[in-house]
């Protein structure tokens, strides 16, 4: 039995204030989490819009130190790998669902000196990433249909996390497995029991009144 990964809390800016976004990094990175989710997304992949690579180098501009985990809501991310690697991103998730070549993009993002993840919306098998698992550096599991902030987390995702982590275990793989939407403590809990280590929370990390106290939970997972 393979001991699971350290527990990492990635707060999701989406959730945080969109005229002072610096600010709400700010407040990530000085309770010491070390990860800041940033959502990019385009209006085709899903029906809202955030912002763009722009707003990532800004971030940079301002003196931000978290690592960059990006994840990528667009109908056709293989054209913004480099804007994206070039404004800051550590990490650069692309989404299964869109037909693009998946292998040549997880590699380019490599190439560009990022490390690079494969998402799947709740409506997609896990088997559709099984071909690419043994690419990535991490396997982004939305536990919500993503767009929005605030939904209700989907527990039907959590056989899906079980298979995906079997698979991590009987071959050897390396990747993290990150759950985004509806996250919160309890949920965050039942993920973790699931095979998850890396836990995506908006919502519930910028509303909570004590976020050190929240952080600290998520690292006892
Ligand atoms: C949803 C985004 C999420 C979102 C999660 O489309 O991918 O990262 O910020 O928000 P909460 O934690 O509020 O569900
Ligand atoms: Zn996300």
């Amino acid at each position: 039995m393979s001991t699971p990964l350290p527990p990492i809390l990635a707060p999701s800016l989406l959730a945080g204030d969109h005229a002072h976004l610096a600010a709400s990094a700010r407040t990530v990175e000085d309770l010491g989490v070390p990860w800041l989710h940033l959502d990019l997304m385009d209006g085709h992949f899903v029906p809202n819009l955030t912002f763009g690579p722009e707003t990532l180098a800004a971030l940079r501009r301002a003196g931000s130190k978290l690592f960059f985990d990006t994840h990528l809501m667009l109908a056709e991310p293989h054209r913004y790998l480099e804007a994206f690697a070039k404004a800051g991103a550590n990490l650069i998730s692309i989404h299964i669902e869109p037909a693009y070549d998946h292998a040549a993009a997880l590699a380019r993002i490599r190439a560009l000196g990022c490390q690079c993840g494969i998402v799947l919306n709740p409506g997609t098998p896990a088997a559709a990433i099984e071909p690419v698992l043994a690419l990535v550096d991490l396997v982004l599991v939305m536990t919500v249909q993503p767009g929005f902030g605030g939904q209700p987390f989907r527990a039907d995702m959590l056989p899906k996390l079980r298979q995906i982590d079997a698979w991590r275990r009987d071959r050897a793989l390396k990747f993290r497995l990150e759950v985004d939407g509806g996250i919160d403590l309890a949920t965050a809990a039942d993920c973790r029991a699931a095979g998850a280590d890396t836990f995506v929370a908006g919502t519930s990390f910028f509303r909570a009144p004590d976020k050190a106290a929240y952080a600290a939970s998520v690292a006892q997972l």
